[in-house]
């Protein structure tokens, strides 16, 4: 094998390498895709609306879980927290049964509910 044939090898080794960590990388970044809020918020109407008051207008009317409006304005929630709180079981009821896909579209929507002034020292 002649010296040049042996470095267009090498060469075309390094770009399959670099295509296919371009690949990977675009994987990932589409597996952090952010949640909808939109449809969060139709996930929380259809599933949460039992228990919960679910949205800024309803607050203060849940049945005996805490509005989604006063999660979502604890300073202790954050999108961390509440894919905790996803995860273990919950207010009497075995477990969620939702994707991660519907979790983060439910997250999106609770912390669009915080409210939007400043908190004030409590
Ligand atoms: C069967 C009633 C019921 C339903 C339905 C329900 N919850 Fe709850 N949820 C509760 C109760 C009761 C609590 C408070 C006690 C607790 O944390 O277990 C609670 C608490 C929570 C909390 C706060 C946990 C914390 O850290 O204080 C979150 C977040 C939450 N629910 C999200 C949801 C979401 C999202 C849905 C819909 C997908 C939902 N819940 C549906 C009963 C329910």
């Amino acid at each position: 094998m002649s010296q040049a044939t042996l470095i267009r090898l090498v060469i075309l080794a390094v770009l399959v390498v670099i295509v296919l960590i371009a690949i990977r990388l675009h994987g990932a970044a589409a597996q952090e895709r952010r949640g909808d809020p939109q449809s969060g918020r139709l996930f929380a109407e259809a599933l949460c609306t039992e228990c919960h008051a679910a949205s800024r207008e309803s607050a203060g009317v849940g049945r005996y879980a805490p509005d989604f409006v006063a999660i979502a304005g604890r300073r202790s929630t954050t999108a961390q927290s509440l894919r905790r709180a996803f995860r273990g079981s919950h207010g009497g009821m075995p477990q969620f049964e939702f994707g991660p896909r519907e979790a983060e579209d439910i997250i999106a929507y609770m912390l669009s509910l915080r409210p939007r002034a400043p908190r004030m020292p409590r």
